[in-house]
């Protein structure tokens, strides 16, 4: 048997860690630091996915044999390349590749090195050298803080009062701390947007079933940006000349041009893309899979998961099989009142056992033996089905069984995915 870990603790995880339960070769998963919600599946640890050095020491201690790691911090930090040093294996990109999440001033410059198409931008050092850029460019204006900013850290300006906070915010009042030292301001691009996630070994890219993420709080797209509120997959919007495209134009130029720098590649890459009415462009690069896309994309994966990390790890991914089902996905993510901003935790949280194959935990803790709510996104319900309409339709009735003080869902998810399949 194997024993492996999973490091994080959120959805994606409990996505992750119950695909790779279907290898009969796995023993026991350990989550680091998971949470009450992936029990059984997984032995929860609550070792933080940034403290690399006890990750490294529990990892040795207990003779893993493989480490998944999901989340952009411990990436960006160099967990990948402390496993390594120590011989075990793991399923994510070294500190050298991770970059191209933890910086967008590095993506955005490598990019332009290997003509990959994306925004047009300009980066900043100086707070006035920006204030005055701001002045006068077109507007809607976009500025995104350099580093990881939990998500935050990019805001669309519409007014030139709006860009110079953005501005401030960042470069003064380090509302991103020092990710947001320097700022990459960029032109606004519209179209319809797109979540491709890859595999990769650093040579051969195999991207995933496409997804579509709903990233406003509220119905219809109003409302604060979250870190996700419901996916679909596939998205309708990537057509087989649209995947052509991309895989020509951004996503091999993006695995070359990441060998030939000395930076492979391995593990999933994630391209957020808009499709513009001058073709496809690169919106972000995660270097990891997204959330709550790996709550749709997994389900609808056919073939093992386990085998094809492995071969992303050991450079054998160009004579892995990658199946997925021919069928539709969605996933509805139940949050706390009050996300994203302020919101209570510890309400008690039931899922009946009918839904909870279903059901990706991604913020809940144990009090006195019960299950209680401990995070904004709480968890998401995805349901499989041969159509859109019927996987919306049972998502949202497999939604329903779950309950907990406050929960709310968005209404829409999959609507406009609906339409644009019947256009
Ligand atoms: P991110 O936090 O990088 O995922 O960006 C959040 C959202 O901002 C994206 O999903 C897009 O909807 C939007 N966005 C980012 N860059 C641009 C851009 N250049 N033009 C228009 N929208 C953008
Ligand atoms: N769903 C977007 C992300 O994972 O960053």
């Amino acid at each position: 048997m194997l024993n492996l870990a999973v490091i994080g603790g959120g959805g994606r995880e409990h996505a992750i860690i119950r695909s790779l339960r279907k290898n009969p070769e796995i023993g026991t998963i350990y989550a680091l630091p998971g949470n009450a919600g992936m029990k059984p599946e997984a032995e929860i640890t609550g070792i933080p996915a940034t403290d690399l050095d006890a990750i490294v020491d529990f990892c040795c201690e207990h003779h893993l044999d493989y480490v998944v790691v999901a989340p952009d911090d411990p990436l960006v930090l160099g967990c990948v390349d402390a496993l390594e040093a120590r011989g075990i294996p793991c399923f994510g990109p070294r500190k050298n590749a991770a970059i191209l999440e933890g910086s967008k001033v590095f993506a955005k410059d490598f990019m332009k090195r290997h003509q990959i198409p994306t925004a047009a931008c300009h980066v900043f050092t100086q707070v006035e050298d920006a204030l005055a850029f701001v002045s006068d460019c077109p507007l809607p204006t976009v500025i995104k803080a350099d580093g990881l900013a939990l998500g935050k850290g990019v805001v669309i300006a519409t007014t030139r009062q709006e860009a110079e906070d953005a501005v401030r915010a960042s470069m003064e009042r380090h509302a991103f701390g020092h990710s947001g030292d320097r700022i990459v301001i960029e032109e606004f691009l519209t179209g319809p947007e797109v979540s491709v996630l890859a595999f990769t070994d650093g040579k051969t890219i195999r991207p995933m079933v496409s997804s579509m993420d709903h990233k406003r709080a509220g119905d219809h797209d109003t409302g604060l940006n979250t870190g996700g509120m419901g996916t679909v997959a596939p998205n309708p919007y990537y057509t087989e000349d649209i995947a052509r495209i991309c895989m020509e134009t951004i996503f091999l130029p993006t695995i070359r041009g990441m060998a030939e720098e000395g930076r492979p590649f391995q593990g999933c890459l994630y391209f957020g893309l808009m499709l513009t009415p001058d073709g496809p462009r690169v919106i972000e690069y995660n270097c990891r899979f997204g959330d709550p896309e790996t709550q749709v994309v997994l389900p609808l994966l056919e073939s093992d998961l386990f085998t094809i990390m492995r071969a992303c790890t050991e450079g054998t991914l160009e004579t892995t099989e990658i199946r997925f089902r021919d069928a539709h996905a969605c996933c509805v993510i139940l949050a706390s009142s009050g996300y994203p901003v302020s919101y209570k935790k510890g309400f008690p949280l039931n899922i009946p056992d009918e839904v909870r194959p279903d059901t990706f935990v991604a913020g809940a803790a144990e009090k006195d033996g019960q299950l209680v709510t401990n995070g904004g996104r709480v968890l998401g319900v995805t349901a499989v089905a041969p159509t859109l309409e019927q996987a919306i339709e049972e998502a949202y009735r497999k939604t329903e069984k779950i309950s907990f003080e406050g929960a709310f869902c968005r209404h829409d998810i999959g609507q406009r995915a609906l339409r644009a399949w019947k256009e």
